[in-house]
């Protein structure tokens, strides 16, 4: 099963994407977190991208999709399943997931828009802030990385409902009920 899970800063990719890889023994693909470990590492990608990272803006799809490639190509049949948290980021980024699943004969299975206002997502990344220390959450960068996400992410959202792809989630319920819900929906592909 491969499953893309969208929606803005702080609407909790990543925190469910943590309890659902668990359960379901999915492989958990987080381009945010490769690219800050990149950045840890002061690796030569690292050093190319820290500035774009901490301004908010999107690293160059030719870097990403290399990225896809390299992590993914080998590990494509040796999963039960696949969350990709954070990609696509943009049209291009989700054509290019198609090409590399087609490569390996699977098809995404599903979408799950994770939605939240910016009210609550501004809140959240406040609080991270506090307990991570992750250079981009500050109000302005935050600002930054919605506006892409409106300009450039969004609109993948058309491109998934048109495919019969999208499904949305409530993200603004407690961890647990937005958890318990999206349990219940991959239960129900399981079953089809
Ligand atoms: P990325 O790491 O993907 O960050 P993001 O999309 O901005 O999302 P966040 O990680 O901030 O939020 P989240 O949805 O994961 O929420 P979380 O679960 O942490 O990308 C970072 C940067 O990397 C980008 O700006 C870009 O530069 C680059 N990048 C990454 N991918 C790229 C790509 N494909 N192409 C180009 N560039 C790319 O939750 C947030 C907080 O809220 C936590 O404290 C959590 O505990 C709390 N929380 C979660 N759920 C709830 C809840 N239900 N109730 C209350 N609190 C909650
Ligand atoms: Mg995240």
């Amino acid at each position: 099963m491969i499953i893309v899970l969208l929606g803005p800063p702080g609407s909790g990719k990543g925190t469910q994407a943590e309890l659902i890889y668990k359960k379901f023994n999915f492989f958990h693909f987080s381009t945010g977190n490769i690219l800050r470990n990149e950045v840890k590492e002061k690796t030569k990608i690292g050093q190319e991208i820290e500035s774009i990272i901490n301004a908010g803006k999107l690293i160059s799809d030719k870097i990403i999709i290399q990225i896809v490639d390299n992590k993914i190509t080998e590990k494509l049949g040796h999963y039960k399943g696949f969350l990709f948290d954070g990609f696509p980021r943009n049209l291009d980024q989700a054509q290019a997931l198609d090409t590399l699943l087609n490569k390996g004969n699977q098809t995404l299975s599903t979408v799950i828009q994770l939605y939240v206002d910016e009210k609550e997502a501004v809140k959240r990344i406040q609080k991270r802030k506090l307990e991570e220390k992750r250079q981009d959450d500050n109000e302005d960068v935050l600002k930054s990385r919605l506006k892409v996400y409106l300009n450039e992410t969004k609109p993948l959202l058309d491109f998934y409902q048109k495919e019969n792809k999208l499904n949305k989630i409530n993200g603004m319920q407690t961890i647990n009920d937005v958890n318990n819900q999206i349990n219940d929906f991959i239960l129900s592909l399981k079953n089809t």
